[in-house]
């Protein structure tokens, strides 16, 4: 169960220091996949590239801006040439901001919406290309507890909006590339310990802590776990659909 030998996976975001895109990047690694990571930070792509080959696992780096419809053209053809074929996207990267709507700005809302959604968008649509040539994919992206409870842990209502727009969108996408052997779904996180976390003042962590039945917040690698199976060729009945991993403080 679960081998990925032999397979490319492109991950997002994954040029993080303690996000969860290193995570997610180490263990499809450990279970034989090809890891490609991107980010709009080199210095970080590199130092999370360096500690996976350091381990003796297959990895590269591309540095990219996802906003950028001609840097992801170039990005996707780039992967494609030198590595034959992409059988894994995750959706990883993200940006948030914890603004009021009576504060937020037009330029605030495009901000969030040009990567969490539009970068997304423009990502998915060249990697189904490639998929589509070798009649098989999984595709899984980054929603958020907050598209489904209306924010409450960090982010305001245009981060909510941007991640239920991927929610609508990868059902969507779901109808369109099934015939391809091609399968789109999402992980919804609630609270994980990355530095948005650990950057909240305690009094403010520990009332966010209160509302999650579990009493704490997730670790990558409880997401990671999630997002590996859906990512996996067992997941193939699997597609327009998500999973919540929120230690209960959202349930549906
Ligand atoms: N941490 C949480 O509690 C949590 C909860 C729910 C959902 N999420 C989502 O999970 C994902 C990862 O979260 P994280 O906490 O690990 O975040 P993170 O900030 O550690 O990582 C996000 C990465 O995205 C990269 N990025 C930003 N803009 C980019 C762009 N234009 N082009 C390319 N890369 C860009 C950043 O450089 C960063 O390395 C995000 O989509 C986030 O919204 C996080």
């Amino acid at each position: 169960m679960f081998d990925f030998k032999d397979q490319v996976v492109l991950i997002t975001g994954a040029g993080s220091p303690n996000g969860m895109g290193r995570i997610f990047a180490a263990d499809f690694a450990k279970l034989g996949a090809k890891v490609v990571l991107v980010d709009i930070n080199q210095e970080g792509v590199d130092a999370n590239v360096a500690e996976l080959k350091d381990a003796g696992y297959e990895a590269v780096g591309y540095e990219a801006n996802l906003t950028d419809e001609e840097a992801v053209k170039k990005l996707v053809a780039d992967v494609a040439a030198a590595e034959g074929r992409i059988d894994v996207l995750i959706n990883n990267a993200g940006i948030s901001q914890k603004v009021t709507v009576a504060d937020m700005t037009l330029a605030d809302m495009e901000r969030i919406f040009s990567i969490n959604m539009y970068g997304l968008f423009l990502l998915t649509r060249e990697v189904c290309e490639v998929m589509k040539k070798q009649n098989y994919g999984r595709i899984v992206h980054l929603s958020s507890v907050s598209a489904k409870r209306g924010g409450g842990i960090f982010g305001g209502a245009h981060y909510s909006a941007s991640k239920a727009a991927v929610l609508g969108f990868s059902k969507n996408l779901a109808r369109e590339v099934s015939q391809y052997g091609i399968t789109t779904n999402c992980v919804a996180p609630g609270l994980i310990n990355t530095h948005i976390w650990k950057s909240l003042p305690e009094e403010e962590a520990q009332k966010v802590i209160d509302g999650i039945p579990m009493g704490r917040a997730g670790e990558p690698e409880e997401v990671s776990a999630a997002v590996v199976f859906l990512a996996s060729k067992e997941a193939s009945y699997i597609t327009g659909e998500e999973i919540d991993i929120n230690g209960g403080s959202h349930m549906d």
